[in-house]
C-alpha cells in the first residue's frame, strides 16, 4: 500500500489540545456526573456520535440514556437537517427540555451536527431556546473539548459554528470512540459531498468531500479486527469519489476499490481475522466503477449487497435533480452489476414529490423499481430545504397528491420485498447474530450478507447468550414476513 500525505489532517496540536481540554473539563465537573447523547439522523451521524461520547467519557461522564432524567449533567443532541420533520424533532425535544432545566438548573445542554450549520437554526435557537447552552457545528468535533470546557466556566451560552469563522473542512484523527456495538462498528472513509443534487442540504452543511487516508483507515480496521469486531461499515456521503482529493494532492493512484482491495489484503495476511464481513455506503450511480464491481465480486468478506440510491426513475427529474445520470444509464449499471454478480441484494433510496414531478415522471419510479426489483427501499417525501436549488423550483406538489403518490411507491415496493423474501422459505443462511430482537425479547435478531433481517427463537436452557451473540451461525428459513425473515436454529 502506499503511503498518503493528507493535507486536509487537523494538526496533531489541536487534537492533543483537545485532550489537555479533555482533562480540564474533567477537573472541573463533580464526579459522577452523567451525560446524554442524542442523535437523530444518517450513520455519520450515528457515528459521530460515538465520537462525542468517547470524549465524554475521556471528561469523566457516564454515558447514560434517558435525557428527560433528572439526573443528566448534560445532553447534547446530535441533529440532522436532510428533511423538515428531524428539524421539527429536535425543536420540539428542546423545548421539553426547558422544563426539565428548570428542576435541574445546572444542566447542561448542547446542540451540534448539520441542523446548525445553518444560520437560520442557529438565529432560532438564540431567540426561542435560551436554555441552549452550546451550540456547534459538524466540521470541529475536536472542539468539543474546548468549547465544553468554555460553557462550564463562562456563565453565558457560547455559539460557535463554522459559518461565523469560515468553513474549516478537516480530517480529525485520533480521538476517542466510544462504540455503541461490540461486533459491528462504523469507520468514516470520507467526510463531506461535492455532488450538489438540487434537493439535498449535505454539501452546505457538510462541506466538500475530504477523505482519511488509506493508513489511517487500515490501523483503524487493524485494531477494530484485534479488539474482535466482526463486521465493518465504511461510511462516506459518496464513498465512490474517495481518494480523489488524495490522488489529486499526492499524484498516485488512490480509489475506494483499491481502498477495499487493501482493506481485504490485510485482513487475509492474518492467521485468523475477526472481520468477516465489510459494507459500505452510500455509492453515488454516476461514480461507481468497474474496478469496485470487480472487487465486490473478488473479495469473500464483502457483503453482497449494495445500496445505489436512485432517486426518481425519470430521466427528467434526475436531470433537474442533478444526479447527473439518466433512468437508461442506472438501469444499464443495475445489469452491469447483475452481470457480474447475479444475487446481489439491491437497495435504494427514493424521493416522490420532487418540484414539477408529473404523473408520468412517477409511474416512470415505479416502473424502475418494479424492474430493478430492490430488496430493499428508503422512500421519501420531498422537503424544501432553505438554499437549495430546488426549494425555489415552481410547481412544489400539492400534499394530498405526493402522499397518495407514496402509498402507491409503498404498496408496489412492499409486493415485491415480500416475492423476493418468499424465495428464501426453506434456504439455509448464514447469519450475523446482533443479540436479542429490540422489540420482542423472545426472539434474536441476525443479518445475511444480503442484510435481511432474520428472527428466531434461541433455548436458553441449552444455547447461552455468549455462544451465539457476534457469531455467524446457520438458520433455516421457516417464515417470511414483509421486512424480515423468520429462522431456526
Ligand atoms: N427531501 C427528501 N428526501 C431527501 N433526501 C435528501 N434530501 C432530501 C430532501 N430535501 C433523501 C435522499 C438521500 C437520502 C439520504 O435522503 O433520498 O439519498
Ligand atoms: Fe446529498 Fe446528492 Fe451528496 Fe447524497 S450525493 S449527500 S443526495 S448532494
Amino acid at each position: 500500500m502506499d503511503t498518503f500525505i493528507n493535507t486536509n489532517i487537523v494538526p496533531e496540536s489541536e487534537i492533543s489540545d483537545a485532550y489537555e481540554h479533555m482533562s480540564s473539563v474533567r477537573r472541573m465537573i463533580k464526579s459522577p456526573s452523567y451525560a446524554v447523547v442524542r442523535t437523530l439522523g444518517c450513520q455519520m451521524n450515528e457515528h459521530d456520535s460515538e465520537k462525542l461520547a468517547g470524549m465524554l467519557e475521556q471528561m469523566g461522564y457516564t454515558i447514560i440514556d434517558d435525557y428527560k432524567s433528572q439526573k443528566a449533567d448534560l445532553v447534547i443532541f446530535n441533529t440532522c437537517c436532510i428533511r423538515e420533520n428531524a428539524e421539527g424533532k429536535v425543536l420540539g425535544r428542546l423545548g421539553e427540555l426547558k422544563m426539565i432545566k428548570r428542576s435541574n438548573q445546572e444542566m447542561i445542554i448542547a446542540v451540534c451536527g448539520c441542523m446548525t450549520e445553518q444560520p437560520h437554526i442557529v438565529d432560532i435557537i438564540k431567540k426561542k431556546h435560551k436554555h441552549v447552552n452550546l451550540v456547534f457545528g459538524t466540521h470541529d468535533i475536536h472542539r468539543f473539548p474546548a468549547m465544553l470546557e468554555k460553557t462550564l466556566a463562562a456563565n453565558k451560552n457560547v455559539y460557535d459554528i463554522s459559518s461565523t469563522r469560515g468553513d474549516m473542512h478537516e480530517v480529525p484523527e485520533g480521538l476517542p470512540i466510544r462504540r455503541e456495538d461490540n461486533t459491528k462498528a462504523w469507520v468514516t472513509v470520507m467526510y463531506g459531498c461535492n455532488n450538489f443534487c438540487s434537493y439535498c442540504i449535505v454539501p452546505y452543511v457538510r462541506g466538500r468531500e475530504r477523505s482519511r487516508s488509506p493508513q489511517d483507515i487500515l490501523a483503524e480496521i487493524d485494531k477494530l479486527d484485534r479488539e474482535g469486531f466482526k463486521e465493518i461499515t465504511l461510511l462516506g456521503q459518496n464513498v465512490n469519489s474517495y481518494g480523489k482529493d488524495l490522488a489529486r494532492a499526492n499524484d498516485k493512484p488512490c480509489s475506494f476499490a483499491l481502498l477495499l482491495d487493501d482493506i481485504c489484503d490485510m485482513l487475509d495476511k492474518k492467521e485468523s481475522a475477526n472481520i468477516k464481513r465489510i459494507r459500505f455506503m452510500t455509492s453515488h450511480p454516476k461514480d461507481l466503477s468497474d474496478q469496485l464491481i470487480d472487487v465486490m465480486a473478488r473479495r469473500s468478506q464483502i457483503c453482497n449487497q449494495l445500496h445505489l440510491p436512485v432517486q426518481s426513475g425519470s430521466t427528467e427529474i434526475l436531470r433537474r435533480m442533478n444526479r447527473r445520470y439518466s433512468r437508461e444509464q442506472y438501469l444499464a449499471l443495475v445489469d452491469k452489476i447483475r452481470a457480474r454478480i447475479p444475487s446481489i441484494a439491491l437497495s435504494t433510496d427514493i424521493i416522490v414529490g420532487f418540484p414539477g414531478e408529473t404523473e408520468q415522471d412517477f409511474e416512470d419510479t415505479v416502473s424502475l423499481v418494479k424492474q430493478v426489483r430492490y430488496d430493499s427501499a428508503y422512500t421519501f417525501i420531498y422537503s424544501p430545504r432553505v438554499g437549495t436549488p430546488a426549494a425555489s423550483y415552481d410547481n412544489q406538489i400539492d400534499e394530498e397528491t405526493v402522499k397518495n403518490r407514496f402509498n402507491r411507491l409503498l404498496d408496489a415496493h412492499n409486493t415485491i420485498c415480500r416475492e423476493i423474501n418468499d424465495t428464501y422459505l426453506g434456504k439455509t443462511v448464514e447469519i450475523l447474530v446482533d443479540g436479542p430482537s429490540k422489540t420482542d425479547p423472545e426472539h434474536y435478531t441476525g443479518r445475511t450478507s444480503e442484510n435481511k433481517i432474520v428472527n428466531f427463537v434461541v433455548d436458553e436452557s441449552k444455547i447461552s447468550k455468549e455462544d451465539i451473540i457476534g457469531k455467524i451461525i446457520k438458520v433455516e428459513i421457516a417464515g417470511i414476513q414483509t421486512w424480515s425473515l423468520d429462522g431456526k436454529m
